[in-house]
């Protein structure tokens, strides 16, 4: 074992589960904790701090968090008999919804911090420390949290940008407006500069994060000349930040069908920065499960939506949400979801089985479905959803297609990038291309990517 007290600098090792939003907030930890002299590692044996940023969506997701932290305790308890020290610190959505329960269940945890306050992680790791652990900050923020992180730093072509957090909709099934609080919206400025410090390190991609990405909403603060009277969506917004040179690609997620707007529908028919590519989650087919669900939308008017969009956008690639098994759910509210799925065609998809979420009124509610009967429809559900990404798929070969090459592939000589469709495109192609967007003719179909060669200016343009 290395000599901690001969050791230079600090180490810290984060554990990302849940969705993208958590994905950007490990990163913004890491940058916070960058200048106390923290080096990110990737295992949690040797680690100083350890960070598990947790999710809390489904029960089997809440649940990993307990097993890991089995088995942190063990290293830890080695740790701490060898002389040496480890802190575990706990964020995320489980830390904002079970904290109190976590610091009783799991006594080694020292630090608990929800997603509002984790811009304080340097402060409370040294409560953490002065006061022996058991530190619980799960306030929602009161002031601009992103306004405490440090400077952005770019991690390769393609970046994520949270604009947009927390949710107001209250869908029965979900946990999310208990875990991040209400919708906010961050300014036009921060999102602005922190796009372009991005795209100044070499990013060609943005990814725009919310819960509810397109409710977001800039109302101009008052006493704002300038501004007052504007009104911008999300799509004023990516025509805005498609004006930031070097910026190739602007994509948003995750879209609520309540929240698209015409000014949304408008930008990706024009602005070519945008890419064809939408996840607009829908849940169930059947008008029964989406009253009960509280969705606020009928199976029609997603429908109707979608066409809107692929008139003004035609080689748009949807992407869905599917719950199966919500209480209530018959067969034949099953078979509904199966023609809408039918009926709109997507590109790729996530389904999951209904999980019963301590707190939200779905839990309460009578006619819980049996986890067989989840277990089928999800199996019939996903079958079809496979078959549709799977001929999604297929539908490209022959295609030119623009990829951004992200990072360097299992062979040697061989890239991995994206296509504007967000699917992995693999290409043999020199290192010295990653970061940048070339033409591929994609000649192949593997399971989980396309395979292509790149072909000339010339050749894409013919
Ligand atoms: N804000 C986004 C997604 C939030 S969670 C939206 O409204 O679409 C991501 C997905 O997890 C949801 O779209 C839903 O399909 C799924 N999900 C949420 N709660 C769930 C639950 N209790 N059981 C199963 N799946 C759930
Ligand atoms: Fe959850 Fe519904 Fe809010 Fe999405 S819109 S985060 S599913 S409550
Ligand atoms: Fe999970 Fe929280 Fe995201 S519950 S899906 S990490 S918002």
């Amino acid at each position: 074992m290395t000599d901690r007290r001969q050791k230079q600098g600090k180490s810290v090792f984060i554990r990302t589960y849940g969705c993208q939003m958590n994905v950007y907030d490990s990163e913004r930890m890491a940058g916070l904790l960058k200048p106390l002299g923290y080096g990110v590692v990737d295992a949690p044996d040797d680690a100083d701090l350890v960070i598990l940023n947790t999710c809390h969506i489904r029960e089997k997701a809440a649940e990993k968090v307990y097993s890991e932290l089995g088995r942190l305790k063990k290293i830890k308890t080695a740790r701490v008999s060898a002389g040496d020290e480890m802190v575990i610190a706990v964020a995320g959505c489980v830390a904002q919804a079970e904290g109190p329960e976590i610091i009783a269940r799991a006594p080694m945890v020292d630090l608990v911090v929800g997603p509002q306050a984790y811009h304080q992680l340097p402060e409370l790791l040294a409560r953490a420390a002065r006061e022996c652990g058991d530190v619980l900050a799960t306030d929602f923020a009161v002031e601009e949290k992103f306004d405490r992180l440090a400077e952005r730093e770019a991690d390769g072509p393609a970046a994520y940008l949270t604009i947009q957090e927390g949710c107001d909709k209250f869908c029965t099934f979900c946990v999310v407006p208990y875990t991040r609080g209400a919708e906010v919206s961050r300014g036009v400025d921060a999102i602005t500069a922190e796009a372009r410090s991005l795209v100044a390190q070499g990013v060609k991609e943005i990814t725009l994060l919310g819960q509810n990405v397109n409710a977001w909403r800039f109302a101009a603060p008052a006493g704002d000349a300038g501004a007052q009277g504007l009104a911008w969506g999300l799509g004023e917004l990516c025509r805005h930040l498609a004006m930031i040179d070097g910026l190739e690609r602007i994509r948003f997620m995750t879209s609520h069908p309540r929240d698209i707007d015409d000014g949304l529908i408008a930008a990706l028919g024009e602005e070519e920065k945008l890419m064809p590519y939408l996840h607009l989650p829908v849940q169930a087919g059947s008008d029964k499960i989406l009253k009960a669900m509280n969705r606020g939308h009928t199976a029609a008017s997603y429908i109707t939506q979608i066409a809107k969009i692929r008139a003004a956008r035609p080689d748009i690639a949807l992407s869905g949400d599917f719950i199966v098994g919500f209480p209530g759910e018959t067969n034949e509210d099953f078979e509904a979801t199966l023609a809408l799925v039918e009926e709109v065609q997507y590109a790729s998809a996530y389904s999951f089985k209904y999980s019963r979420r301590p707190g939200t009124p779905g839990a309460a509610m009578p006619g819980q479905v049996a986890e067989d009967e989840k277990n089928q429809r999800l199996a019939r559900l996903q079958a079809r959803l496979e078959a549709q990404r799977a001929e999604f798929n297929r539908a490209q070969i022959g295609k030119i297609l623009p990829v951004l090459f992200e990072k360097s592939g299992r062979h040697p000589g061989q890239l991995i990038g994206r296509s504007p469709y967000l699917q992995s495109v693999h290409v043999d192609a020199p290192q010295s291309m990653l970061g940048s967007i070339a033409p591929v003719r994609i000649e192949d179909v593997t399971p989980n990517a396309l395979a292509g060669v790149l072909v000339t200016k010339a050749e894409a343009a013919a």
